[in-house]
């Protein structure tokens, strides 16, 4: 277990949460922001990259477990990603459309954000995000993101305007 919330547990994914991966990244509505769904070699690339990270970087975007069933419900964690000319760590989320609107992506975020900041001794959390993704905006201004800066980054072939949100470790922290 990496960390918990009043609602959810965050653990690392293993190749047994690959149905509850399918169920994310190969929804077309889910996936507006990242060029469309994924076929079945990229969410095994996903999979495989991300447990890399874990092996190498000591984190990664994370299983997001709904303690009251125990469903995997989405994903959210760490990654290191260049960012306004730097390697930064971001926050990332990603969640299964059947459990958007209930503040799960918010909750989980700020556990992890927290964490950044408590556990791993980060000085400031950033979240790359597409110009058109707002409800993922929304997500990073409930975090206490503000906007640094905007950049072009090139996704499957594509160059996609995104905003880079940020928020610095509290002094008290
Ligand atoms: C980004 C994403 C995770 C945001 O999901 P979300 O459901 O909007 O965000 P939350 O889970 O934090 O829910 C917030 C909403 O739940 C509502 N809510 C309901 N019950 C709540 C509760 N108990 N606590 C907090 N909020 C609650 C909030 O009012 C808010 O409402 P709104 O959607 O009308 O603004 C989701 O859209 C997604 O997975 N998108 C695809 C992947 C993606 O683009 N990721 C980001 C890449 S940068």
């Amino acid at each position: 277990m990496i960390l918990r919330t009043p609602r959810l547990d965050l653990r690392e994914m293993t190749e047994e949460d690959l149905p509850a991966l399918r169920a994310i990244l190969q929804d077309p509505v889910t996936m507006t922001a990242y060029e469309g769904a994924f076929d079945e070699d990229m969410v095994r690339t996903w999979l495989q990259r991300t447990l890399d990270r874990y092996r190498d970087d000591g984190y990664a975007l994370w299983a997001v477990v709904l303690r009251e069933t125990g469903e995997m419900i989405g994903q959210c964690g760490l990654t290191v990603q260049h960012i306004l000319d730097e390697d930064v760590l971001e926050v990332g989320y990603l969640f299964n459309r059947a459990h958007w609107h209930r503040g799960y992506a918010t909750e989980a975020a700020a556990g992890v954000r927290d964490h950044a900041f408590e556990s791993l001794g980060a000085d400031r959390v950033y979240a790359q995000i597409r110009d058109t993704n707002i409800t993922s905006m929304n997500v990073a201004i409930r975090l206490g993101m503000t906007v640094r800066g905007r950049f072009v980054k090139n996704y499957r072939g594509i160059d996609m305007p995104h905003l880079a949100f940020a928020v610095d470790r509290p002094s008290a922290v």
